[in-house]
C-alpha cells in the first residue's frame, strides 16, 4: 500500500501524549519512518510501541525542547543513526490558566515555563534540525492555537496566549525566509481537544467545557485524531503550494 508520507522521516516533539501521539501514529499510517520525542521519554517510547504493533516504524528519545545544547545533540543523533528528517511537527507545549492578577510568584513562573516551552522550545528544536530540513527540502508544521489570534477568557494565562502569538509569528517568518530553499512552513490551530493538557480544567470548571462548546458551531470537542488529518495534510505533497499558513482545526469557534 502506498501512503502519503513514504520516504518521509518525521520528527514529532511531545508525542508521548495527547495531538502529538496522534499525529506521530497518523504519519506512520500514511507510510513515515518516525522520530518521538519527548520530555517524558516513556510515554515516548510508549507511542513506539503503539507504531510498531500497527507495523509501522519509530524510533524516540527523550528531550526537553528548553535544553538548546540536547536539541542540537538529539538531532545529530538522529541525523547519524536514522538520517536527515524531512518533516518536524513543533507540537510540545504546555498551559497553566492563572490570569496576569493572580499571586505574582505564580505569574511570574508561568510566564518562564510557558515561554521557555511553547516559543524557545519551538526556536530550539527548528534551529537544530534547520540543515537536514534545507537539504530535504522539508516541511515544518507548528502547533498554535485559537490563541494565536485572539485570548480566550475561560481563565487563561496572558503568558499562554503570547507564546501562541508567536508561534504563528515565528511560522510566517521562516515561511518567507525558507520558500527559496523549498521549505514548507506552516501552522495548525487546534480549538478545545480533549487530551491530558486539559483535562483537570475539564474535570474541575464545567463551566469552561460549556463555554466552549456554546461557541463551537460544530458543537463538540476535538479529538487528538482531529487534528492528525491537517498534519498529515501539511506533511505531504498534497500541499505542495502551501506555506505560511494557518490551518485552523476548532469546530468552527473563530466564525462566531
Ligand atoms: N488540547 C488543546 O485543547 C489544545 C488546543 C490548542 C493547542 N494545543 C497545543 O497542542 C500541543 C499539544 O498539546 P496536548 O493537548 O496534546 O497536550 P498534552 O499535555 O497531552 O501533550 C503535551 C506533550 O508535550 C510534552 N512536553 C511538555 N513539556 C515538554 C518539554 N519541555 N520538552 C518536550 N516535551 C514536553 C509532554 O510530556 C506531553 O507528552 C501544545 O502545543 C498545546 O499548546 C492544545
Amino acid at each position: 500500500m502506498t501512503g502519503l508520507l513514504d520516504r518521509h522521516l518525521a520528527v514529532v516533539t511531545g508525542s508521548g501524549s495527547g495531538i502529538g501521539r496522534a499525529i506521530a501514529l497518523g504519519y506512520a499510517k500514511q507510510g513515515a519512518q518516525v522520530v518521538a520525542l519527548d520530555i517524558d521519554g516513556d510515554s515516548a517510547a510508549e507511542t513506539v510501541k503503539a507504531i510498531s504493533r500497527s507495523g509501522g516504524k519509530a524510533h524516540s528519545f527523550t528531550l526537553d525542547v528548553r535544553e538548546r545544547d540536547r536539541c542540537r545533540d538529539v538531532a545529530a543523533q538522529i541525523e547519524l543513526k536514522i538520517g536527515q528528517i524531512s518533516i518536524l511537527v513543533n507540537n510540545a507545549g504546555i498551559n497553566r490558566r492563572n490570569a496576569f492578577t493572580a499571586e505574582p510568584q505564580a505569574v511570574i513562573t508561568d510566564w518562564q515555563d510557558i515561554l521557555a516551552i511553547n516559543l524557545n522550545g519551538v526556536f530550539n528544536v527548528t534551529h537544530a534540525f534547520l540543515a537536514q530540513l534545507r537539504a530535504t527540502k522539508g516541511r515544518i508544521i507548528n502547533i498554535a492555537s485559537i490563541q494565536s489570534f485572539m485570548h480566550v477568557r475561560t481563565p487563561n494565562s496572558p503568558a499562554y496566549t503570547t507564546s501562541k502569538h508567536g508561534v504563528l509569528g515565528f511560522t510566517r517568518a521562516l515561511a518567507a525566509e525558507l520558500g527559496k530553499d523549498g521549505v514548507r512552513v506552516n501552522a495548525i490551530g487546534p480549538g478545545f481537544i480533549e487530551t491530558p493538557l486539559n483535562e483537570k480544567v475539564r474535570a474541575t470548571n464545567p463551566d469552561l467545557v460549556r463555554i466552549f462548546l456554546e461557541h463551537t458551531p460544530l458543537g463538540r470537542a476535538g479529538k487528538p485524531e482531529d487534528i492528525a488529518g491537517p498534519a498529515i495534510f501539511l506533511a505531504s505533497d498534497l500541499s505542495g503550494f502551501v506555506t505560511g499558513s494557518i490551518i485552523m482545526a476548532d469546530g468552527g469557534y473563530r466564525v462566531v
